[in-house]
């Protein structure tokens, strides 16, 4: 069975690493899918099209920028007549696992609240009045595991995330839309790689000792966007492999 069968679906960052697999599950699963991002993503919604036989359509979109994540949606619109699903999947942790609070450049901290922070509410403001007119919504944010420390400045943002998703969830409750967050643990990605030097040390915390991947959230997230998640919203859930079971 296609599980989003014609649903409309935008994913946020999606030109590469989990956004990318986000878009091509979707697609897998029945839905036309809108895949956003800063940079190129021809091969990306290319790639997502082959996938489900659906209609991927990529778009260049800043996340942070109000006009910006207004005409991702009017994209959304035009091409499909409605929004069912958003993924607030566009993040930055560039430098900043490792930055600390005193030493934390300022061009990092501006860079990561603009995206993660303010990207995810832009796209929230830009998406909800489309949701509205269909009665129906599931905006999806994404936090992190490093959510839990106060140290970390990327942490800070994504608890932020967490956060504003309650608000959010509360504000558009009688619309038929909600809104959760998936807090992913280490997944097995170009930048989780590249950035963690520490990631067989954050691998041996989790219960379960392994990465994660893109399939063990996306799971989640097709359980939280269903019809039959009607009444869960406001909620962060931890796919991390057990790493916060203390
Ligand atoms: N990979 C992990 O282990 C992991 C763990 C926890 C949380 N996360 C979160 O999952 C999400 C995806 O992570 P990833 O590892 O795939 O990251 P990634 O860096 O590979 O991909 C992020 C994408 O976001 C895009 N992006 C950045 N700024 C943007 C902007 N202003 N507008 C639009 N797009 C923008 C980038 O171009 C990139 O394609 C992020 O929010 C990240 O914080 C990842």
């Amino acid at each position: 069975m296609s599980r989003f069968q014609d649903r409309v679906v935008i994913v946020t960052g999606a030109a590469r690493g989990l956004g990318r697999d986000y878009a091509r599950y979707f697609a897998r699963d029945g839905a036309n899918v809108v895949l956003a991002d800063v940079k190129g993503t021809e091969s990306a919604a290319e790639e997502a099209s082959a996938e489900g036989g659906q209609r991927c359509i990529g778009v260049e979109a800043d996340v942070t920028d109000r006009a910006s994540t207004d005409a991702m949606v009017a994209a959304a619109r035009d091409a499909f007549g409605r929004l069912d699903v958003l993924v607030n999947n566009a993040g930055l942790w560039r430098g900043l696992n490792e930055a600390g609070l005193l030493e934390c450049p300022d061009e990092i901290w501006d860079a990561a609240w603009a995206v993660n922070v303010t990207g995810s509410l832009r796209c929230y403001q830009s998406a909800v009045p489309l949701m509205r007119e269909g009665g129906f919504g599931r905006v999806i944010n994404i936090s992190s595991m490093a959510a839990r420390s106060g140290s970390n400045p990327y942490g800070l943002t994504k608890n932020a995330v967490e956060h504003m998703t309650r608000g959010m969830a509360r504000e558009v409750g009688g619309d038929g839309i909600t809104v959760n967050c998936i807090a992913p643990g280490i997944s097995a990605f170009e930048a989780a790689q590249s950035q963690l030097t520490n990631a067989d040390q954050v691998v041996a915390g989790n219960a379960i000792k392994r990465m994660g991947t893109s399939a063990d959230l996306y799971e989640a997230m097709v359980y939280l966007c269903s019809e039959q998640a009607s009444w869960v919203t406001g909620e962060t859930f931890h796919i991390d492999g057990g790493a916060g079971a203390h």
